[in-house]
C-alpha cells in the first residue's frame, strides 16, 4: 500500500492505478491487436491538449511524455508553393495568428459542397507564412503558450527535428487542393522519398486509390480515415456509412482504417455507453488494423468512465474481447500510461525457487504471474527436443553421480572445460537423471531451497507448449536456441527444425496466443525463422557494451524485432557501484526494438550496492528509471508484484522509496583512496559482432564424430560442483567483494 498522500494527487497521475486495478483483475491477456503487438500511441498534432496543435513545444512534449515508439500526427496542408505545412484545419485562422498579420486576405471557398470563409494556406507562400505563429485553437484550453511564438512547421520540419518513432501525415483535403491546381499526390510521393512516413491517411477513396500502387505497405501504411456516417466522401460521393459494409473493399486500397471511437463503443444521447459493435473484430478478420480517434481528456467522458480517460483507452485496447491497433489523442500520455505494460519473462521458469526447466518451476511461474514463459531449447541423442537451462547436464542434474558420468567429454567450440552434454545422452536416459537446483551463489552461502532440491521433472518441447498453449494468463513463450551450428555440422541434430516442427504440430503457427518469441545470440537462427511472420524474434547480446554504432542497430533491425541485454549494459558499476546509464536502451528503442534486461535474482549479492540489497528497488530502477520493455528474471514473483505496486505512476508525487535510483550517485560518496580501481569501458558493438555465416545443414554423424574422446574420470575429478552453475558474473562478483575486503582490511 502507498501512503495516503497519494489521494489528492491529480487525476492524470493516478493513470495507472487504473490500469493496475485491471490487471490484479486478472485481465493479462496479451494484446488482441491485429499484429499481436502493443496498440500504437498517435499523438494528433503533438501534445495539443496542453500546448498550440502542431507546434513544436506540442511534439517535442508528446515524445518526452509518452511511449517511446509515440507517433506524430501530421495534418498536411498545403502552401501556394507546395510546402506540405503541419496544421490541424484547412483554415488557419483557427490555428494560428494570420488573421491579424495578414488581416484582409481571407477568402471564400466552397469546400465538400459547403461555402466557407477564412485564411486558406494556398493563398499564402511559405515565406509569408513564416512571418505567422501557430496558437491555440481550442477555446477552452490555455492560450497561456501562445506568447512563445512557435513558427509554422513543415512536415519535413518535424521528421527532421524531432525525429519521431514514427510520423503519420493525415490529407484531410486532396479533392479541394486538387480543385486549385495544387497536387498532394505529387507532394505525398515526394516527401516520402526525403522523409520516413510511417502512415497516410485520408478520407478520400479516390486519394488513397491514387497513390497505393506507389507505396510499399510494409514502411508506409495507408489508412483510411471515416467521418460522419452521414458524411459524404467528395470522390465517391458515398457516405462514409456506406463504406463501412465494404470492408473488403476498403482492403484494396488501405491496410488500415481510423474511425470516430464511436463506430467502436457507441454512446446513447444521456451519455452512457452501448455494447460495442462487431467493427474491430470485422476488420481485423479483413486484415485491416483498426484506429480510434477523439481521445481527448479534456471533455466529458461518457458516465461509464467515472471521468477517468484511462479507463476509457483500457476498454478500447484491453476489454478482453479485442484491442484496437492504436488511438488517436490530444493527450498521449493518457495512453501511454495505459499502453505501457513491462514483460515480466521467466529465466529458465521460476528457477529460483525450482530446478530451472523443470514442471515445478514452470507451474510456480504461472502461478506466480510470469507473462512470457521461457524454454531453452536442447537436443537429446536422439533428436528430441527438450526444455534445459544448458548444453550441459552437469548443471542442473545429478548426472555426474549417474551410470552416465562415463559421457564426460570436451567439446572446445562450447566450454572450455569437459562437460556432460545432452546431445550425448538419449531423453530416455535424461528423464532417469534426478534434477538439481542450481545455486549460483553458493559461493556466499546463499543455497537456493533445499527441500527442493531434487523435486520435478524435466519436459519435452511439446510438453511445454502443450502446457502454455493452454495457460490464458501468458501473454508469450520465449525458445532460445544456442549452439544451432555446432548441433548441425558436429552432432547431425537440426534444433531450428525441431523447433520448427513442435510449434507447427502444436498448433502455434495459427495461434495468436500466446505469442511466440525465438531467442538466439546467432543471427543465422533468427534467419531461419524470418517467414514466419507472427513470431517475435528476440536477438541476444552476449556482452557487456556501452553504445551500439548506427550501422549495427540498422543490421540487428533487419533480423530481429527485440534485443536481451545484460542489466550491466544499462547501468555499468565498478565493484557493484553503479557509475552511470549507458545509451544502448535509447539507442536499441529508437529502431523500435524492444528491449529486454536480464537476468534478474534476489540473492542480494546478484545486485549492484545502488539498489540496497532490495530486488524491487533494482527492477524499478530497470523499468522506471531506463525504461525497459521486459526483465529476465528468475523469480518471476518479485517482477509480477512490482508490476501491480500501488506507488507507481505517481509521476512527481512517486514517493521516494519508489523512485528509480540515481546510477552514479553512490559512487560519488566513496573517498578517492577508497575508489576501485577503474576497469575499461565495455566496448560499442559493431557489425563484426552480429553478423554470422548462414546456418549449415545438419550433416550425418560420422562415427568418430561420437563423443567420447575425454578421459572419463576429468569431469568428476577436476568438473564444477555438480549444483554450481559456473557463470562468469559468479567470479566477477567474488573478484570484487574481495577486492573491497581487501579494501577494508588495508583501512584497519
Ligand atoms: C477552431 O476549431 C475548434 C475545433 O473544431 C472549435 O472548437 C473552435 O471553436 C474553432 N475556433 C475558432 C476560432 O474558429
Ligand atoms: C521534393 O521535396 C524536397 C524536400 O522537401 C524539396 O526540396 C523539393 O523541392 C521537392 N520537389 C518537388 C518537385 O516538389
Ligand atoms: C459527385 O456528385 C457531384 C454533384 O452531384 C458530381 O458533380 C460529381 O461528378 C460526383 N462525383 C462522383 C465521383 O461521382
Ligand atoms: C464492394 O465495393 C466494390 C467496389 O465498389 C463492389 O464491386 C462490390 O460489389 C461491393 N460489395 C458489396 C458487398 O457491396
Ligand atoms: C453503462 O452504464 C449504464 C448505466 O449504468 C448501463 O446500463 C450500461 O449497460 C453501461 N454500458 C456498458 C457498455 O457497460
Ligand atoms: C466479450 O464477449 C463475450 C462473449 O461474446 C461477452 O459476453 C462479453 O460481454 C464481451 N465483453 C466485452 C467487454 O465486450
Ligand atoms: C558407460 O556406462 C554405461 C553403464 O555403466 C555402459 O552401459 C556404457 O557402455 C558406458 N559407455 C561408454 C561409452 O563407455
Ligand atoms: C582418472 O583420474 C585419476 C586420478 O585423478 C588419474 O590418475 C587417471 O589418469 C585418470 N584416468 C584417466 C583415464 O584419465
Amino acid at each position: 500500500m502507498c501512503n495516503s498522500r497519494t489521494l489528492v494527487v491529480p487525476a492524470l497521475l493516478l493513470l495507472l492505478l487504473v490500469l493496475v486495478s485491471a490487471q490484479g483483475s486478472g485481465s493479462k491477456t496479451p494484446w488482441q491487436t491485429l499484429s499481436g503487438g502493443a496498440p500504437l500511441a498517435i499523438a494528433r498534432g503533438g501534445f495539443s491538449g496542453l500546448f498550440p496543435d502542431s507546434s513544436y513545444a506540442a511534439y517535442s512534449f508528446a515524445i518526452m511524455t509518452s511511449l517511446p515508439e509515440v507517433v506524430l500526427w501530421c495534418d498536411v496542408q498545403l502552401t501556394k508553393d507546395s510546402k506540405g505545412i503541419c496544421l490541424p484545419d484547412i483554415k488557419l485562422d483557427n490555428s494560428t495568428d494570420i488573421a491579424d498579420v495578414f488581416n484582409n486576405r481571407d477568402k471564400e471557398y466552397v469546400i465538400n459542397g459547403v461555402a466557407t470563409k477564412g485564411w486558406f494556406s494556398l493563398d499564402f507562400t511559405s515565406s509569408e507564412l513564416s512571418n505567422v505563429i501557430v496558437s491555440q485553437g481550442i477555446y477552452s484550453r490555455s492560450n497561456k503558450f501562445d506568447g512563445n511564438l512557435f513558427p509554422i512547421l513543415t512536415a519535413e520540419d518535424v521528421s527532421k527535428q524531432l525525429k519521431p518513432a514514427g510520423l503519420w501525415l493525415n490529407v484531410q483535403h486532396d479533392a479541394f487542393f486538387t480543385q486549385h491546381k495544387l497536387n498532394m499526390r505529387s507532394y505525398v510521393l515526394n516527401i516520402s522519398k526525403h522523409i520516413i512516413v510511417n502512415y497516410i491517411s485520408s478520407p478520400e477513396v479516390a486519394f488513397l486509390n491514387g497513390i497505393k500502387s506507389r507505396f510499399n505497405q510494409k514502411t508506409t501504411k495507408l489508412v483510411f480515415r471515416f467521418l460522419g456516417k452521414d458524411e459524404t466522401d467528395p470522390s465517391t460521393n458515398q457516405t462514409y456509412g456506406s463504406l463501412l459494409k465494404n470492408l473488403t473493399y476498403i482492403k484494396t486500397f488501405a491496410s488500415g482504417i481510423l474511425v470516430p471511437k464511436i463506430y467502436i463503443w457507441p454512446v446513447d444521447p444521456k451519455s452512457y455507453l452501448q455494447p460495442h459493435t462487431s467493427l474491430v473484430s470485422d476488420a481485423h478478420k479483413e486484415g485491416l488494423e483498426v484506429f480510434a480517434s477523439d481521445f481527448v481528456n479534456d471533455f466529458p467522458l461518457s458516465f461509464n468512465y467515472s471521468y477517468d480517460p484511462v479507463a476509457e483507452y483500457l476498454n478500447f485496447i484491453d476489454n478482453g474481447n479485442f484491442s484496437v491497433d492504436g488511438v488517436l489523442s490530444d493527450f498521449p500520455i493518457t495512453p501511454s500510461a495505459a499502453i505501457v505494460k513491462t514483460l515480466v519473462i521467466s529465466k529458465y521458469g521460476a528457477s529460483g525457487d525450482y530446478t530451472g526447466c523443470t514442471d515445478k518451476a514452470y507451474t510456480k511461474a504461472i502461478e506466480d504471474g510470469v507473462d512470457v514463459l521461457d524454454c531453452p531449447v536442447q537436443m537429446s541423442k536422439d533428436g528430441k527436443p527438450f526444455c534445459f537451462s544448458s548444453i550441459n547436464l552437469i548443471d542442473s542434474t545429478d548426472v555426474v553421480q549417474s551410470d552416465f558420468s562415463n559421457l564426460t567429454t570436451s567439446v572446445p567450440q562450447i566450454k572450455s572445460d569437459t562437460g556432460i552434454f545432452t546431445f550425448s545422452l538419449t531423453w530416455d536416459q535424461i528423464q532417469q537423471l534426478k534434477p538439481v537446483i542450481a545455486s549460483p551463489y553458493s559461493a556466499y552461502t546463499l543455497y537456493r531451497n533445499p527441500r527442493n532440491i531434487n523435486v520435478g521433472k524435466f519436459i519435452t518441447l511439446s510438453a511445454f507448449l502443450d502446457l502454455t498453449k493452454s495457460t490464458k494468463s501468458l501473454s508469450g513463450i520465449l525458445i532460445s536456441i544456442d549452439h544451432a551450428a555446432y548441433l548441425a555440422e558436429e552432432q547431425g541434430l537440426s534444433v531450428t527444425d525441431a523447433v520448427l516442427d513442435a510449434l507447427s504440430k502444436a498448433g502455434f503457427d495459427t495461434l495468436t496466443a500466446p505469442k511466440v518469441l525465438i531467442q538466439s545470440s546467432n543471427s543465422a537462427v533468427l534467419q531461419k525463422f524470418k517467414e514466419k511472420n507472427n513470431y517475435e524474434l528476440v536477438y541476444k547480446i552476449d556482452e557487456k557494451i556501452r553504445s551500439i554504432d548506427e550501422p549495427t542497430l540498422k543490421d540487428i533491425k533487419s533480423f530481429a524485432d527485440s534485443v536481451v541485454i545484460n542489466k550491466a549494459s544499462v547501468f555499468p558499476d565498478i565493484a557493484l557501484f553503479l557509475t552511470g546509464s549507458t545509451d544502448v536502451v535509447k539507442k536499441l528503442q529508437s529502431y523500435k526494438l524492444h528491449v529486454y534486461v536480464e537476468t534478474f535474482s534476489n540473492e542480494f549479492v546478484s545486485q549492484a550496492w545502488d539498489f540496497f540489497s532490495d530486488a524491487t528497488v533494482e527492477v524499478n530502477s530497470y523499468v522506471t528509471g531506463a525504461n525497459v520493455d521486459g526483465v529476465i528474471t528468475e523469480f518471476p514473483a518479485t517482477a509480477a508484484r512490482y508490476k501491480i505496486n500501488r506507488c507507481l505512476g505517481l509521476g512527481n508525487n512517486t514517493p521516494a522509496y519508489m523512485s528509480p535510483v540515481q546510477p552514479g550517485s553512490l559512487v560519488e560518496l566513496i573517498t578517492t583512496d577508497y575508489l576501485p580501481p577503474a576497469e575499461a569501458p565495455n566496448p560499442v558493438l559493431t557489425e563484426d559482432d552480429v553478423s554470422e555465416p548462414p546456418l549449415p545443414p545438419a550433416a550425418p554423424v560420422s562415427p568418430t564424430a561420437s563423443p567420447n574422446s575425454a578421459s572419463p574420470n576429468s569431469s568428476s575429478a577436476a568438473g564444477p560442483a555438480p549444483n554450481a552453475q559456473p557463470k562468469i558474473s559468479v567470479s566477477y562478483l567474488l573478484s570484487n567483494l574481495a577486492m573491497m575486503l581487501l579494501a577494508a582490511l588495508i583501512l584497519f
